[in-house]
């Protein structure tokens, strides 16, 4: 009797072992998961059907709540430094690249030795290609995605242009010219004869039939960075139709074209469960930066907007669906940053190798996402930009120069760190902003009003900002004085990432990216 327990437990360890290493043996042998990563521009926290929107988005809030929702997700607060973060998994001060965007007629781009993103999947076994906005840089041929590690290329170079035309127009130096020209290339050249086709329908068509054609024995890796839904406010009328109870104009267009994108997501899944690649799919959707509320986007309640390090510019709408997550279904309140998509995908999902990349920012947060493990990442740095300029000051900021006389060193001299300068970074839960951030307002849901003016002032700003983001997201309680040490602490490793920094690379725009009368945005060196 005494023995029979003993033995009966190693018999059953007998018949076990094999079947666990079946199980096993099962598991690594699993093909690398098809990479599907669908980057938003321009949308804003307070657009998204799940945060309480009056805007309807039901295929992203279906997709993402049997997914894992991203609730303390960051992104860069401009379209060329989030993409820039995505493609090399490293902060804007490691590139030069942390000033603004990278405008039609700059001859630059992200620089050639920075080991991109596809180029690593590409290594990792994977078909690369990409549909959508590039704007990280076009000057010459090298800096292209099909240089850059896309086996195929579908969309624009630069931003903001007309969502049918397909043309972007911009000043020409030294006149100052008005150059209107078609920005659109399918590979290198240029793609003529799509005009009067909607971006989100035309990207959508392009991304459903890469998906169509794809073999399924190969891994897929497709990055699809939707012109929706940046301005200029452009749609089709049949999205607008239902926000009739929307009386902002900007803001029914605008929902309008968020519309059109969510019907765009449900078309991709679609057709990935259509060609039965859903079933090893992991889905990444994220906005690039927080909404524009000058072109309808709103943050409600975070302060700020695209263009400022608040929570309105950096927090971001983000989620992950795939049937391969442990636990679908959840919110994750994990800190996470956009670079850290580099070595998730490549590391945590492809079982890829980051060998030939510089140093990295990011962190691999496959585990924290699929299994709800807790994040690797303490700190985040949102930017430090010495030369920063807001170009879409609010209303009663019309220059960051009316702060100066208020800002001063004072007691934080000994920091070393120029306080002066616009920066941001966070620790665990606090967030450190030093200089002036940005447009500071809270801008209230314009849904049933007229709400383009209804922007609540905020108190007056101070030269070196302590929030305790975690318990107050909306950045209302600014507490600097209460933790000296928090502020010292930050202070220090602002100074010790902008002793790092790469000088800011922003040259003068170049005459020769004129596109002449018939030509096309595009290198031109
Ligand atoms: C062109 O625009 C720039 C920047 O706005 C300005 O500094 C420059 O004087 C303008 N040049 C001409 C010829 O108008
Ligand atoms: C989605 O697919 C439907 C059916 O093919 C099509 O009518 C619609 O225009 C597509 N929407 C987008 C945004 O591509
Ligand atoms: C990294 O890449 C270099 C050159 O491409 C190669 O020599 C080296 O073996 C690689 N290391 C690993 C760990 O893959
Ligand atoms: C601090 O930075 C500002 C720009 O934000 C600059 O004008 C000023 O000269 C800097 N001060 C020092 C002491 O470097
Ligand atoms: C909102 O109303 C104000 C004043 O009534 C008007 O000047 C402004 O043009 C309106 N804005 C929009 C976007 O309709």
């Amino acid at each position: 009797m005494v023995v029979a327990k003993p033995f009966r437990f190693t018999a059953f360890c007998i018949c076990l072992v094999p079947y666990i290493v079946i199980l096993e043996a099962k598991e690594t042998v699993r093909k690398p998961p098809h990479v599907v990563f669908i980057l938003a521009d321009d949308y804003g926290w307070n657009d998204v059907g799940y945060h309480g929107s009056e805007i309807r988005t039901p295929n992203l809030d279906k997709l993402s709540s049997q997914g894992v929702r991203l609730e303390n997700y960051y992104v860069q607060p401009l379209c060329t430094p989030s993409r820039n973060q995505l493609m090399t998994g490293r902060y804007q001060i490691r590139t030069g690249m942390q000033h603004q965007i990278i405008w039609p007629c700059q001859p630059y781009c992200v620089p050639l030795q920075e080991k991109l993103l596809p180029q690593l999947m590409r290594e990792a076994g994977y078909a690369t290609h990409m549909v959508g906005k590039w704007h990280l840089g076009m000057y010459k041929k090298d800096c292209l995605p099909t240089r850059r590690g896309f086996d195929s290329y579908f969309g624009y170079l630069t931003g903001s242009e007309d969502h049918f035309t397909h043309y972007r127009c911009s000043l020409i130096p030294p006149q100052n010219l008005t150059r209107c020209a078609l920005d659109l290339r399918d590979g290198e050249e240029v793609a003529t004869g799509f005009t009067g086709q909607y971006s989100t329908h035309l990207f959508t068509e392009r991304v459903t039939g890469i998906i169509a054609k794809h073999d399924p024995q190969k891994p897929l890796f497709l990055y699809v960075a939707l012109q929706a839904v940046h301005a200029p406010l452009q749609v089709p009328k049949r999205y607008v139709e239902p926000y009739g109870f929307i009386q902002d104009p900007h803001r029914r267009v605008y929902a309008g074209m968020v519309s059109a994108m969510d019907e765009a997501v449900g078309n991709i899944t679609q057709a990935l469960r259509d060609t039965g690649l859903w079933g090893n799919t992991v889905l990444v959707f994220s906005t690039d930066n927080g909404g524009q509320t000058l072109t309808g986007g709103n943050n409600w309640p975070l302060r700020g907007r695209k263009w400022s390090l608040w929570e309105g510019g950096v927090r971001g709408v983000g989620f992950v669906a795939s049937p391969l997550l442990a636990f679908p279904g959840t919110v994750s309140r994990e800190l996470i940053h956009i670079s850290d998509w580099l070595p998730t995908l490549v590391l945590g999902v492809a079982g890829g190798s980051t060998n030939g990349t510089q140093p990295l920012d990011g962190f691999n947060m496959w585990k924290t996402i699929r299994k709800g493990t807790s994040s690797p990442r303490l700190e985040l740095l949102h930017n430090i930009d010495p030369l920063y300029d807001d170009v879409a000051p609010c209303p009663g900021r019309e220059s960051t120069l009316t702060l100066a006389p208020a800002l001063s060193q004072g007691q934080w001299s000994d920091s070393g760190f120029n306080v002066t300068v616009h920066a941001a970074i966070r620790y665990k839960s606090w967030k450190l902003l030093t200089g002036y951030p940005g447009c500071d307002h809270w801008f209230p849901p314009p849904r049933l009003s007229n709400g383009s003016e209804t922007s609540r002032p905020a108190s007056p700003l101070k030269p070196v900002m302590l929030f305790n983001v975690e318990a107050d997201p909306e950045e209302k309680q600014e507490v600097s004085e209460k933790h000296p040490e928090v502020v010292n602490f930050l202070l220090a490793r602002l100074w010790h990432y902008q002793k790092a920094s790469k000088p800011i690379v922003f040259p003068d725009d170049d005459p020769r990216c004129d596109p002449g009368p018939t030509g096309a945005w595009g290198p031109w060196e």
